[in-house]
């Protein structure tokens, strides 16, 4: 397979390589994966994280590990266990099933291949697209509250929400991100910081909670986030605190943009009813692990609940920006992403 290079991941000389989000932005660690179980373990511990890019790296890793393996069964199994390593993100999904639709023919690891690049190729377009059409909504002045990281790191590309941010920057307009931190992985001060201010992109980091205060204050003037995953009425997943953000955006009549390309779209999904929502473990909420360590500054075994999505509903969506065009809430009613 030939070479690959984005942010996040690399492929190089037939070695795939993730760089460590977990460490970031104080260490650049690239590891090197070695099989299918490490692969889940790098999603399932976010040091892969991010819709597009779990979906393109999974697709890599199984393009590789199964290479040589003759028995269909095993790379089933194998392309099994990749699919289910995170639930939410539908990306990871549609990659898998491109490729184990191939799973008949002879040659099917000549297809693997091809579906493994055409993946990561593909979403370096899409998320230009994404950021054409979404920097046409930004005015110079504008104050642009995001959530989450959305950028370079999630995708083979610029990003998606913060693609959008990086072109209207390129394009000279004169802006401010206001970066909410993301409890409680902490994406929003760790990455998206760090990928602004690699680019120059003026910003400051607020605590989630200050989100509200920046709105009714007129700091805001849109929001642009990313998503895991769109239903086909317009509903759509995005990391734990984007719901609210919906609802203060509407509150405040701040336009709302959740950006994403058609491959987060989940095709079978109705509402957003169906979207199934990752849980995970106790120690995120109890504390804090990263490059500095491991704090937990709760009772040891204090009871947490911790959903990592939550589900924002179709009438607080100003528009959905995908790679197909824009999308307003009259055209996500009236079924537009049912006929794509
Ligand atoms: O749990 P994560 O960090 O994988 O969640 C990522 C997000 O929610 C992003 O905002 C989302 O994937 C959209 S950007 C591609």
């Amino acid at each position: 397979m030939r070479d690959l290079d984005s942010l996040g991941i690399r492929f190089k000389d037939g070695e795939l390589y993730i760089l460590d989000q977990q460490l970031l932005p104080h260490n650049e660690d690239l590891i090197l994966v070695k099989d299918v179980d490490h692969m889940v373990e790098i999603i399932q511990m976010l040091k892969v994280r991010g819709a597009p890019a779990i979906g393109i790296s999974a697709g890599l890793a199984l393009a590789k590990f199964s290479k040589g393996i003759d028995e269909r069964d095993k790379v089933r199994a194998m392309a099994l266990k990749l699919r289910a390593s995170r639930p939410t993100a539908v990306n990871l999904m549609v990659v898998i099933d491109r490729m184990l639709a191939h799973l008949k023919e002879e040659n099917f690891h000549q297809f693997f291949e091809e579906e493994a690049v055409k993946a990561f190729e593909e979403d370096v377009e899409l998320c230009d697209k994404m950021a054409e059409y979404g920097a046409e909504l930004i005015q110079d002045g504008d104050g642009i509250l995001t959530h989450c990281n959305t950028g370079r790191l999630v995708t083979a590309g610029v990003g998606t929400a913060l693609g959008v941010i990086f072109k209207a920057h390129e394009q000279g307009k004169k802006i401010h991100v206001y970066v909410d931190e993301t409890r409680p992985l902490l994406q929003g001060a760790r990455l998206t910081a760090w990928e602004l201010e690699q680019a120059g992109i003026p910003y400051s980091i607020i605590t989630d909670s200050m989100a509200a205060h920046m709105m009714k204050t007129g700091k805001v003037q849109k929001i642009f986030i990313g998503s895991d995953r769109v239903a086909l009425n317009g509903d759509f997943a995005n990391k734990i605190g984007t719901y609210s953000l919906s609802v203060l955006a509407k509150y405040h009549n701040i336009p709302f943009y959740p950006v994403a390309p058609y491959t987060t779209i989940d095709f079978e999904c109705e509402t957003g009813d169906g979207i199934p929502i990752e849980e995970r473990e106790a120690y995120e909420v109890r504390g804090v692990r990263g490059s500095f360590g491991d704090v937990c500054w709760a009772p040891a075994n204090a009871p947490v609940r911790n959903p990592a999505f939550d589900v924002s509903p179709v009438d607080n969506v100003t528009a959905f920006i995908c790679d197909k065009g824009v999308f307003t809430q009259e055209m996500l009613k009236n079924g537009a992403l049912k006929n794509l």
